[in-house]
């Protein structure tokens, strides 16, 4: 149900940032996607000394659930300590139009929510498999 209550999905995401790896940023951020049968899915950061290879909190969450079986999203919760949005890098994007389509993307810090978009409002113009055709 979009626009329904997020409160389990966003304790969700503050949770999982509890596990974030983030020894080279100090930025933890946490993720929980919601499944199209309520289902919540979490992830955070991991980062890596080869600092390339770091993984984001989307992403990770977004990878686990597919890998559960999941193919129909509802919306993301996304989690970091900062006063303003901390919104979903361009990469994280893509990767979540590619598997989740137009999501509803909640962002909230400690306190409180900081933004609420749709997917398409904020990744205009995708490269998609109709780009393809
Ligand atoms: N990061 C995320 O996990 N999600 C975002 O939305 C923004 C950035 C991570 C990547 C890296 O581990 C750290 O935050 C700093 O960029």
């Amino acid at each position: 149900m979009p626009g329904s209550d997020a409160h389990a999905l966003i304790a969700a995401a503050r949770r999982a940032r509890r596990h974030a790896r983030a020894a080279y940023s100090g930025f933890k951020v946490g993720a929980a996607i919601e499944t199209a049968d309520g289902t919540i899915v979490t992830g955070c950061n991991i980062e890596n000394a080869s600092y390339g290879l770091s993984m984001c909190a989307e992403r990770v969450a977004m990878f686990k659930a597919v890998s559960e079986g999941h193919r129909r999203f509802r919306r993301i919760a996304i989690v970091a300590d900062t006063a303003k949005p901390t919104p979903p890098c361009g990469a994280c994007r893509q990767i979540l139009w590619e598997l989740a389509g137009d999501l509803e993307v909640i962002l909230v810090n400690f306190r409180r929510e900081t933004g609420r978009h749709a997917l398409s409002e904020i990744l205009p113009l995708p490269f998609d498999d109709r780009s393809l055709k």
